[in-house]
C-alpha cells in the first residue's frame, strides 16, 4: 500500500532544505501538496518543477508562520480542500551563539515558529482530522531536543517543547484515527546554519534528501518515533536519559565551544 499517493500533504518550510527534500519526495510517492513559507518564488518555483515532472497538484502559500496572520492566511488558503490527509510542521530556525551576548529577537523568532507557529496550525488542522476521524502528523524536532544545549540553548528547548508536545498529542489522538510522529534528524546538510557566524563545515551532516525518505518510510512503517539519517542518531540520545543532566550539559557546552559556538 502507499500511504501517500492521491492524499493531501501540507509542508511548512518547503522552500529550502528538509522541507523541500520533503515536498520532492512525497510527489515522487503521489502525493498533492500544499507548500508553506515566506519565500514566495522560491515555492512558485519548486511548485512548477513538482507538476511537470511528477504530475500532482501543488499548491504554494506564502506566509510567516511566526505570526498569527500568516496561520490564518494559511487556514483560509486551505478550508476549501476536501481535506488535509497529512501534516508536516516542518518550518524552522535556530540561533548559535551565548544567550546574553545576543539580541533578544534572536531568541523570540525560534520561539514563534517552532513553537506557536507549529501549536497554532496543529490545533487547527489536528482538529480538523480529529473530527474526521482519519489523518497523520509529522512534526519535526531534532536530536537537539533531547538535552540542554549550551550556545543553541533557545533551539533546544524550542525542539524539546515539540518532542513533548508530539509524543503527548500522539497518545491523545490514537483513538481518533490520528497518527502523530515525531521525527528527530541529527546534524542535516541544508541553509539551517546560513544566517549564524558558524561554519557547518566542521559538522558531520547527514543529506536532507537521506533523511526526508527515512522520515516518510518511518512514517508509511506506522512509526511514532523517527529517527531518520545516521544509525548513530538515536544513541546519541539516549546519553541524557542514561548520564546526569547536569554531565551532560556541561560536556555539550564543552563541544559547542570547541565548535565555535560561543560567539
Ligand atoms: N539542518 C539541521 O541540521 C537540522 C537538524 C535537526 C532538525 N532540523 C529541523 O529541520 C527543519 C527544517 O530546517 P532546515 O535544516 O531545512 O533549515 P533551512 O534550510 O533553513 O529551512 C528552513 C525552512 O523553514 C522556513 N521558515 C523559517 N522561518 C519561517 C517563518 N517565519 N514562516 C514560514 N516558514 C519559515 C524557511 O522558509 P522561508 O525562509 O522561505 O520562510 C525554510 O523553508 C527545522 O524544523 C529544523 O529545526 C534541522
Amino acid at each position: 500500500m502507499n500511504e501517500y499517493r492521491n492524499r493531501t500533504a501540507l509542508v511548512t518550510g518547503a522552500s529550502k532544505g528538509l522541507g523541500t527534500a520533503l515536498a520532492r519526495d512525497l510527489a515522487s510517492r503521489g502525493s498533492h501538496l500544499v507548500l508553506v513559507a515566506r519565500s514566495a518564488s522560491r515555492l512558485e518555483h519548486l511548485a512548477d518543477e513538482l507538476r511537470a515532472q511528477y504530475g500532482v497538484q501543488v499548491n504554494p502559500i506564502s506566509a510567516d508562520l511566526g505570526s498569527d496572520e500568516g496561520v490564518q492566511t494559511v487556514l483560509a488558503a486551505t478550508a476549501a480542500l476536501p481535506a488535509i490527509d497529512l501534516l508536516v510542521n516542518n518550518a524552522g530556525l535556530g540561533g548559535v551563539g551565548s544567550f546574553v551576548d545576543r539580541p533578544l529577537d534572536e531568541a523570540i523568532a525560534p520561539i514563534a515558529v517552532n513553537v506557536i507557529g507549529l501549536v497554532r496550525l496543529t490545533h487547527a488542522v489536528a482538529g480538523r482530522m480529529a473530527n474526521d476521524g482519519r489523518g497523520g502528523i509529522i512534526n519535526i524536532g531534532s536530536t537537539g531536543a533531547f538535552q540542554p544545549m549550551p550556545f543553541q540553548n533557545v533551539y533546544s528547548s524550542t525542539k524539546a517543547f515539540v518532542l513533548m508536545f508530539t509524543e503527548a498529542l500522539a497518545e491523545e489522538l490514537r483513538a481518533r484515527g490520528v497518527r502523530v510522529m515525531i521525527a528527530s534528524p541529527g546534524p542535516t546538510a541544508t541553509e539551517f546554519f546560513a544566517d549564524s557566524e558558524v561554519d557547518p563545515a566542521v559538522r558531520s551532516l547527514d543529506s536532507a534528501d537521506t533523511v526526508a525518505r527515512d522520515i516518510l518510510d518511518d512514517f508509511a512503517a506506522g512509526r511514532t518515533a523517527s529517527y531518520p539519517g545516521r544509525r548513530s542518531n538515536r544513541p546519541q540520545t539516549w546519553a541524557a536519559r542514561i548520564l546526569p543532566r547536569t554531565a551532560v550539559t556541561r560536556i555539550t557546552g564543552d563541544l559547542a565551544r570547541k565548535n565555535g559556538f560561543d560567539v
